[in-house]
């Protein structure tokens, strides 16, 4: 099972969409998905159709519990109304975890150890994030083997991107390890203004490799789509905002496939038979070496 995170600490950039949206042609293509709303705001939870008042067990209660077994994890689970979407739910009361987790030895590998015993179950689980460093957080990205940061094309969500990066950094060294692994989705991309066409070369100038070299347009679908309870591509497979999603599960399954292929399932690996990305986005090195010696001779004229 592959398991990813989706996280940014600036609020609105479309995390839970596009948790919501890769999950939706997860089970568009017959894979086992399971996604964990860590949010303690639960937009998860609501957008596939849930009240989190009302679910019995839920993400609070495993973090909890510090006996967890295997048992204990299904009853958490819920099914939603689309066959292959498993869910474990969140409820207000996870934003009390910090408080009721501190001191507990080992506190951040608590959601790590709950997808374990699922491992089995499933293709891919995705977890949405709150937008606030804290354990939530940090069991999230510690559980993935990637993290997708959609960053909004704005100034303002850039900043956010920098300080997910730093906190990154911080907790390659804090468990001695390789590093956090992290793909940016730069999302909410209307190419008609300046902001989102400027704030584009910058992402791809600054974090370069980490940049994903497509976009998730401005589609007015996600809102209606979350109103509504399904995500989009179970609307409409084929609207813009639909297909750009499509083309990042194809580039994130291919990106696993290199970096830690044992857990790539055969289910997931078969969604990249027909996905031609090298046509779709060709190499944008020119682009950008132009855009960067614009930007320079500008600055000399001035
Ligand atoms: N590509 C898009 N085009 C247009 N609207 C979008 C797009 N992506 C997300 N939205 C809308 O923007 C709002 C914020 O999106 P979302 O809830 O996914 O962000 P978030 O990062 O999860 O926010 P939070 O930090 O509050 O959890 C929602 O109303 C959503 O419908
Ligand atoms: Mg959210």
């Amino acid at each position: 099972m592959l398991v990813w995170a989706i996280a940014s600490q600036k609020g609105g950039v479309g995390k839970t969409t596009t948790v919501a949206s890769l999950a939706g042609w997860l089970e568009k293509e017959g894979l086992r998905a399971l996604v964990v709303d860590t949010d303690p705001h639960a937009s998860l939870t609501a957008y596939l159709g849930f009240d989190d008042e009302q679910l019995d067990r839920n993400l609070f209660d495993l973090y909890k519990d510090p006996e967890l077994d295997r048992e204990k994890v299904a009853q958490a689970i819920r099914h939603t109304r689309f066959k292959g979407l498993d869910i474990i739910g969140s409820t207000m009361a996870l934003a009390t975890i910090d408080r009721q987790l501190s001191g507990r030895a080992g506190v951040g590998r608590i959601l790590s150890k709950i997808l374990k015993f699922v491992d089995d179950d499933y293709d891919v689980a995705l977890i949405d994030c709150p937008p606030v460093l804290g354990a939530l957080m940090v069991n999230a990205l510690v559980a993935a083997s990637l993290v997708l940061v959609p960053t909004q094309t704005e100034f303002l969500a850039l900043k956010g991107l920098e300080g997910m990066v730093r906190t990154f950094e911080i907790m390659g060294k804090a468990t001695n390890g390789s590093g956090v692994d992290y793909i940016v989705v730069p999302t909410m991309f209307d190419r008609r203004t300046h902001a989102s066409n400027s704030s584009l070369d910058f992402l791809r100038i600054h974090y370069r490799d980490h940049v994903w070299k497509g976009v998730i347009p401005v589609d007015t679908l996600f809102r209606e789509s979350s109103a509504r309870n399904v995500p989009v591509p179970l609307m409409d497979k084929k609207s813009r905002g639909a297909e750009a999603y499509r083309e990042l599960l194809c580039h994130c399954v291919r990106h696993e496939l290199q970096a830690c292929p044992d857990k790539v399932t055969p289910a997931a690996a078969a969604l990249l038979t027909d996905d031609t990305e090298a046509e779709k986005h060709p190499d944008h090195e020119k682009e950008i070496a132009a855009d960067m010696s614009t930007m320079l001779s500008a600055e000399e004229g001035a």
